[in-house]
């Protein structure tokens, strides 16, 4: 198995980079903003509960999003490998995944974190929220009241992975292309060793 973090501020092109990568190697892709953004569509409880955390910029309380994490990694025991998309985001929610991936004996690879000047990461999802529908995007508060909410509690994570030099920085602005490359050169690497 293959295992890789993909991390990186609200906009900074994570949804769009995982597509793109899930396709070249294979892996799955799990991203808690999708799942739970998938619970919001079915109107299940989870979903409504976390729903109005989402439309404030907050995160959604660890426990919510690791049992959704563990149960997406159970059911998909045979994967070649998981992306993790916008997960883990707090310190402990890093932890939680180390244990559940020690169960399975495949440890994270790698953790690529993407970097995107805030006034980009602004500019990209208020253009985004005029068509995507996503509650979060529609006005610039929540926006960056999302962005605080990262620098406040998301970039511990970072610290966590570091101290195990697991992490690789790589520039997020220019062509989709150009950065899906710089990342394919990074998974290659570490896929060689
Ligand atoms: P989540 O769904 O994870 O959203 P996010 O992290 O806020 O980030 P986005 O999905 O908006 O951005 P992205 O980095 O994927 O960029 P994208 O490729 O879309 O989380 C939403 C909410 O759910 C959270 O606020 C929280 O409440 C909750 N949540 C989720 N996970 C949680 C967790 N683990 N714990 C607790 N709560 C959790 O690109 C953005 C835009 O830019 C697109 O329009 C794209 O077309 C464009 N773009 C992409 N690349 C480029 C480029 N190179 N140049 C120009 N434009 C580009
Ligand atoms: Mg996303």
């Amino acid at each position: 198995m293959f295992n890789l973090i993909l991390f990186g501020p609200p906009g900074s092109g994570k949804g769009t980079q995982s597509e793109k990568l899930i396709a070249k190697y294979g892996l799955k892709h799990l991203s808690t903003g999708d799942l739970l953004r998938s619970e919001i569509s079915r109107q299940t409880a989870l979903g409504m509960e976390a729903r109005k955390v989402m439309d404030k910029g907050e995160l959604v309380p660890d426990e919510v999003v690791i049992g959704m994490i563990s149960s997406s990694i159970d059911q998909n025991e045979m994967s070649k490998g998981f992306l993790f998309d916008g997960f883990p985001r707090t310190a402990a929610q890093a932890e939680a995944l180390d244990k559940l991936l020690d169960l399975k004996n495949s440890p994270i690879a790698v953790m690529l974190a993407l970097e995107v000047s805030e006034e980009e990461l602004v500019t990209r999802l208020v253009k985004r929220g005029e068509t995507s529908g996503r509650s979060d995007d529609t006005n610039e508060s929540i926006i960056r009241a999302r962005i605080a909410e990262y620098h406040k509690k998301t970039t511990a994570v970072a610290d966590y992975y570091r101290q195990f030099d697991k992490v690789t920085l790589i520039k997020g602005e220019g062509s989709i292309e150009d950065i899906f490359n710089s990342l394919c050169k990074e998974i290659d690497e570490r896929i060689a060793e």
